[in-house]
């Protein structure tokens, strides 16, 4: 095992995760998309940040029910890549759905509150992205973790921009919760017996 994942395997799992890019791009060239390819990136662009932040999630339950010690070398790579997701998602928004149209933006956001949700949820990923590096672990310290605590904070307020947006079809919103709810159930069962067990003794 340890052979093959020596990090020689970044770039390949790199290329993987970057496979939903070029399959969306792919399919927007060939007009696969066509006649509404802005609500098609918009809504698999979304997804696809959302599996990444289930990913995120999921690794702790991995590592220790699994001990699957490697995949926690991927932590950095998976958040990364759920930033990045959302990053597209966002430009998919500005210039596909909105055409750069400031006005038009400003009269959408007074119609769909949902977005501020995601903006919020995009805003937390950006903190956590940008201080995920070693020197930033470095220079916050203590205050890392808890920092890093704000995953979760992030992860509702996707939940929520799903919920709110909902109008007939609840797929989407229903399949992210239904991963995530179970995820952030644990790491709160987690913490909870953690305090009332080991933190006084
Ligand atoms: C600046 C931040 C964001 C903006 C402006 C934004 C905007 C939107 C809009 C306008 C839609 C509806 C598209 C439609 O009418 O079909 C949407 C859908 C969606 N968004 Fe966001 N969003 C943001 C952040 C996020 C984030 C951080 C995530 C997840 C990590 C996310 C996940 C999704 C998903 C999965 C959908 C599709 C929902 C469905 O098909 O039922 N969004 N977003």
């Amino acid at each position: 095992m340890s052979v093959f994942w020596d990090r020689k395997e970044k770039p390949y799992v790199m290329l993987l995760f970057l496979m939903p890019l070029f399959w969306m791009v792919g399919s927007l060239f060939l007009g696969r998309y066509f006649p509404d390819p802005g609500k098609a990136l918009m809504n698999l662009s979304g997804i696809w940040a959302s599996v990444f932040i289930i990913a995120v999630l999921s690794m702790t339950p991995i590592v220790k029910y699994m001990s699957l010690r490697v995949v926690s070398r991927y932590r950095r790579f998976v958040g990364l890549t759920a930033f990045f997701y959302a990053i597209f998602h966002l430009i998919t928004y500005l210039v596909l759905f909105a055409g750069l149209n400031l006005s038009w933006i400003v009269s959408d956001l007074l119609d769909k509150p949902y977005i501020y949700a995601g903006v919020v949820a995009l805003m937390v990923l950006s903190v956590l992205a940008a201080t995920s590096t070693k020197s930033m672990m470095k220079r916050l310290g203590k205050r890392w973790k808890p920092t890093h605590k704000f995953i979760y904070l992030a992860v509702v307020c996707v939940v929520a921009h799903l919920w709110w947006q909902v109008k007939s079809d609840v797929t989407v919103a229903l399949w992210v919760s239904v991963f995530i709810v179970p995820l952030l159930s644990f790491r709160f069962n987690q913490i909870y017996f953690y305090k009332k067990y080991f933190k006084k003794t």
